[in-house]
This record gives structure tokens, sequence and C-alpha cells, in this order.
């Protein structure tokens, strides 16, 4: 079945060679990108849907979020708006409700925000384990994961669960654990910060999970400037994920390496953290990419375009700029090169909006533009 998505008044390629067009329109053969171009030289198909003017762009690529999980922590948030600090210790909150849930619970709690994020633009996701911490509850959180997901990511190395013994969790996490969970996954991640896990400990976790021949990704310099972003760099990480307090060093490190800095910055308002320093990234040459770190911690949010909003008008990005973050930027962060652009061949994920440009994503901040969704060449909304 090939469709014809043709009325295109700006359509956002990510393609070196189409760039951006005006007039333009695609054709979608099953779950792929089968032709690009002028809306005047369009071949037929199948179907053809006439979007009327409006801006297309790849499906968003949420490349940081952590789904599986139960439970609710509004108390938490209201105490920090109140201004109590975040701790990585709330973690344990949700660890405590996530291990009471069912199967069916978990399962049904990443449906739904797996739909809503899907229900705004969003066409691939990665996802966390990482509230489980047993050798049980991390492979039971991976598998469901893959179900729902297309890329999962084994966080044993989230918090020393309360009450156990640090030195022997790590050992259980780099180990036993990480064997369990390894034939599940394609990634593993540590968080890597005060109140969590120090440096040896994360490059034990990373080393052990390289060995197995799974990428790696560090939760780095979050709540501080520590030894995060440094580790990953020197450890060829695909990502390190916050980067909100960096050093002109971490910036230079990030600029002359292939790991992607990965911000977050629904976390960081949510947790009243600063805003990264995506610019200073970005002008250094460093890989960014923009996700939305879904989670009922520190950011409870599956909005993409949040995400690309506040780049633009908080952190100084262009529109250009953020939304290539939200899309090839977390298609690189992921090392996939079939989402996150419209080139012949892509997978057929496309984002319509209500509105002649991007540039409405920043113009109209807060208003809900996703006006049609493809996923994997299938119309979700
Ligand atoms: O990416 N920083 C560590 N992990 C999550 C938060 C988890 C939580 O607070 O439940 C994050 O922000």
């Amino acid at each position: 079945m090939s469709t014809l998505v043709t009325g295109i008044g700006e359509l956002t390629t990510n393609d070196p060679e189409l760039g951006r067009m005006r007039d333009a329109a695609l054709v979608l053969d099953g779950d792929r990108v089968a032709w690009v171009g002028p809306a005047a030289g369009a071949p037929s198909a199948d179907e053809r849907v006439d979007v009327g003017g409006r801006a297309v762009l790849p499906g968003w690529v949420d490349s940081h979020t952590h789904l599986v999980f139960a439970g609710d922590r509004t108390e938490e948030f209201e105490s920090r708006m109140a201004g109590r600090p975040y701790a990585a210790g709330g973690i344990a909150t949700t660890v405590a409700a996530t291990r009471a849930a069912s199967d069916a619970e978990l399962e049904e709690g990443l449906r739904r925000h797996v739909a809503e994020a899907v229900a705004q633009g969003t066409t691939c996701l990665e996802t966390k384990t990482g509230y489980g911490l047993t050798v049980e509850e991390e492979l039971r959180a991976a598998r469901l994961a893959a179900r729902w997901v297309d890329e999962v990511t084994f966080l044993g190395a989230h918090l020393v669960p309360p009450g156990a013994d640090a030195d022997g969790y790590l050992a259980l996490v780099s180990g036993e654990m990480l064997d369990a969970v390894a034939p599940h996954v394609r990634w593993a991640d540590v968080f890597c910060e005060e109140g969590a896990f120090d440096e040896a400990g994360s490059r034990r976790v990373l080393e052990a999970a390289r060995s197995r021949g799974l990428g790696l990704r560090v939760h780095g310099n979050q709540l501080g400037r520590g030894p995060g972003v440094r580790l990953a760099v020197e450890l060829g990480a695909a990502s390190v994920d916050h980067c909100t307090h960096l050093s002109d060093a971490d910036v230079a490190a990030l600029a002359g390496s292939g790991t992607v800095a990965t911000l977050l910055p629904a976390c960081d308002l949510s947790t009243r953290q600063p805003l990264p320093p995506a610019r200073a990234l970005l002008d250094a040459g460093a890989e960014v990419a923009l996700a939305s770190n879904c989670n009922p911690g520190s950011s409870y949010t599956t909005s993409m375009a949040f995400a690309v909003t506040t780049a633009v008008l908080q952190m100084r990005l262009t529109v250009e700029e953020a939304v290539r973050a939200a899309t090839a930027g977390g298609a690189r962060a992921l090392r996939r090169t079939d989402v996150g652009h419209l080139g012949v061949g892509a997978r057929a994920d496309v984002h319509v909006l209500n509105a002649p440009s991007t540039t409405h994503l920043a113009y109209r901040p807060g208003v809900p533009l996703t006006w049609a969704v493809w996923r994997r060449g299938v119309r979700e909304r």
C-alpha cells in the first residue's frame, strides 16, 4: 500500500541533499519513504492525502525516557516547587511502586505513555529499566519495555537500592544482573552523579556492559559538574544525557568526540536546575539531541514539542537547530540511520503540523500543533 502525501507547504527532510523544501510531496510505501520531491513531479500512489499547505517533518526521536514505572510523585514535585532540591533518592519511591505492580499494570502504563507520545508526533522511542533494581525486576522491565518501544536501555545502575550494600550492588549490576538483562537490551546506562554512582563505579558498570557487546549511554552532569561527560567521551558512549552543568573542558571534549550531548530541558525546569549550555555546545561543534526524559520524578512529560519550544525560547537555538536536535540528533544518539530524516529509504515516520512552518513550534508555545502522524507507514492520527 503506498500513500502520496502532497500539498506540503514546508518539508523538513534532514537530508543533506534535499534540505528544507517548499511545495513538496512524499510517497510512503509500506514502512519506508519511497519518493521525495516537488509536488508538481510526484508519482501516483494507491492513496493520496493533501495536507493543505501544512509543515511536514520527521517524527520526533525521543532518545531518553524511563517509561517502565508505577506510582506517582506529585507530592515530591510540590515540595520541589516549594523550594526543596531534587535528589537521586526520590528514585526509591518509584522503585517500591514498580516492584509492587503487576506486569499488566506496567504494560498499561507503557501503552498509555507511548500512545500519548505518538499522538504528539513522537515516532521512535527509547526507554530504560532502572526502577526494579533486582535481577528479576530489571529483567521484567527489559522484557516489558521491548514490547512497546524501539530501543531498550539497561539502567540497573540507577540507584543503590535502599538498604543494599553499595559494593555488593555494584558487583551484582556489573555481573549477574547484566548477564540476565543483556540479551534483551541494546544499551547500558549509569547514573553517574553524587548520591548515585561515582566515577569508579560508573566505569566498572560501563566496561562490563561493553564487554557484553552493549552500547553505552551515561546520565552525567545533571546536578553538578562531575566526571560523567569525561567518562562518556573516554569510553565512546553514544550519548551523555542531561549535560546541565558543563565546564569548558566538558564542552570541548564533547565537541571533539562522537558522543552526543542529549539535553533534557523539561527535566531542568521541573527540578529547578539551570538550562544546559546548548548554544555553547553547538557553537563548539558538538552534536546535540533533545529528549523528553519522561519519568515520574524529574520530568513527567512526553512532549518533545515542549523541549523544542524551550530550546528556542530559552536556550537560544534556532528553530531549525532545535527541530534537528529532536529528530536527527535523537537518531544519532541512538546510532540509527533509519529515523530522524525523510530521505528515500527512511522509515515512514512523518509528522504533520497544523501550521505552515516549524517556526510555529516556538511562535505558538504550548499549543498542540500535531495534525497527523504516520509511524512505520501506519497513520496513527
Ligand atoms: O534522568 N537522573 C536520573 N534518572 C531520571 C530521574 C529518575 C527519577 O527521579 O525517578 C532522570 O532524570
